[in-house]
C-alpha cells in the first residue's frame, strides 16, 4: 500500500491516521464502489458446490433460489448454520448478527429460512448498508447497521449467534474482532466464521483459538474443494453467474479489473486460472495478483464460555 510515488501522496493524506484505520478506509472505499455497481441479490463472495448440503436446503426450502440465483451462495450461508446444536424451531428466540453482511443478501435468505427472533446485519460500506436498508430490512426483524467489526455498536451478551462470511481476512485487526464478538454474544452463544485463509492468516487464526480464552471451537469443515467448485461452475459459459454479470452497468474500470467473463470476481484466481487479461492487468500491476496466495477456504465455529465456565452445550458435525 505504502510502495511508489503515488502512495508518497498517500502517505502525506494519511499522516497521523492509524494504519489498521487506512486499511479500513480503503476496504470501505473499495466496496463502496462495488455497491455502486451489484445488482438487488447480488452476493459478494464465491459460493460453495455441496450436493448433501443442496439436498437438505431443498428438503427445508422446495424452489429457494428458483430463477434468482445459482444456490452456491445460498449453500454458503446455510453452511454457516452447521454444527449448531439448534433445529429450526429454537431460532424463534436467537438474535442474530451478521459482522460484515455486504448489501445483506445473505443475512435476508438466513433469516427467511429460519426466522430469527432478530436478525442484524452490520457493515463497514454506508452504500452497502443503505441498500440492504432500502430493499431487504424488515422492522425490528431484520435491520442492516453501519460499523466497524473492530468497535461493534451494540451492548454485551445481546446475541446468541454472530456469523461472519468471507469478511475476516479484510479486517486488520482479528486480534480486536474476535474478543468484541465474545462481549456481544450470550455465555453459550456462538460464533460461526467462514473465510478464506492465506498461510499468514491461517496460522494468525490458529494461534488466536489458542490464545483467545472466550471461545470453545466445536466444529471445523475446509470447504476448499465445495468453493472451487462453485467457482468452475460460475465461469463455465452460459452460467447463470457471467449471464448475470453480462447484466450489471459497471464502470469500465470495474469490467477491466473483472477479467475476462468476470472471472476475477468469480474467484477465478483461488482455482489458478489465468486468463490473457488478468495476466496483462497483473504484469501492468493494474490488478494485484494476492488471491493466488489463498490456500484455503473453512468453516469455524466455536461457542462462546461462560464466565470461567463452559458452553452449555457443543455439536459436531
Ligand atoms: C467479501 S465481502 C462479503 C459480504 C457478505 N458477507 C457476503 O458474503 O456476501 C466482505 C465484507 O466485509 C465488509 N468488511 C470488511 N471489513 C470490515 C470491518 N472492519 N467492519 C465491518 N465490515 C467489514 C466489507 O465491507 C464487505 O461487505
Amino acid at each position: 500500500m505504502t510502495n511508489g510515488n503515488a502512495a508518497t501522496g498517500l502517505r502525506d493524506l494519511n499522516a497521523g491516521i492509524p494504519e489498521a484505520d487506512q486499511l479500513k478506509g480503503a476496504v470501505s472505499a473499495v466496496y463502496e464502489d462495488v455497491a455502486s455497481w451489484s445488482r438487488t441479490g447480488d452476493f459478494w463472495h464465491w459460493g460453495m458446490h455441496c450436493p448433501k448440503l443442496l439436498e437438505e436446503l431443498t428438503d427445508l426450502c422446495p424452489n429457494f433460489n428458483a430463477g434468482v440465483s445459482d444456490g452456491f451462495s445460498e449453500q454458503l450461508y446455510v453452511q454457516t448454520l452447521r454444527g449448531l446444536p439448534h433445529s429450526a424451531n429454537d431460532f424463534k428466540t436467537l438474535n442474530v448478527l451478521e459482522v460484515g453482511c455486504g448489501m445483506g443478501e445473505g443475512l435476508n435468505f438466513l433469516a427467511r429460512l429460519v426466522d430469527p427472533a432478530r436478525a442484524v446485519g452490520l457493515d463497514i460500506s454506508a452504500a452497502a448498508i443503505r441498500r440492504a436498508n432500502a430493499l431487504l430490512a424488515r422492522g425490528d426483524r431484520l435491520t442492516y447497521v453501519e460499523g466497524d467489526a473492530e468497535r461493534l455498536p451494540f451492548g454485551d451478551q445481546e446475541f446468541d449467534l454472530v456469523i461472519n462470511v468471507e469478511s475476516s481476512h479484510n479486517h486488520p485487526d482479528v486480534e480486536r474482532f474476535f474478543p468484541e464478538v465474545a462481549r456481544v454474544l450470550e455465555p453459550g452463544g456462538h460464533f460461526s466464521l467462514i473465510d478464506v485463509f492465506d498461510p499468514r492468516s491461517s496460522a494468525r487464526f490458529g494461534r488466536l483459538q489458542q490464545e483467545i480464552a472466550d471461545f470453545e471451537w466445536i466444529h471445523e469443515r475446509d470447504v476448499t474443494g465445495n468453493v472451487k467448485s462453485a467457482i468452475r461452475r460460475h465461469m463455465a459459459p452460459g452460467s447463470f453467474c457471467r449471464e448475470e454479470y453480462t447484466r450489471k452497468r459497471m464502470p469500465l474500470r470495474a469490467r477491466i479489473i473483472g477479467g475476462i467473463g468476470g472471472a476475477h470476481y468469480a474467484g477465478a484466481d483461488f482455482i489458478g486460472h489465468r486468463d490473457a487479461l488478468s495476466r496483462v492487468l497483473e504484469l501492468a500491476r493494474i490488478r494485484p495478483g494476492f488471491v493466488g496466495e489463498y490456500e484455503s477456504y473453512r468453516h469455524h465455529l466455536a461457542a462462546c464460555l461462560t464466565v470461567g465456565g463452559s458452553p452449555s452445550q457443543s455439536a459436531k458435525e
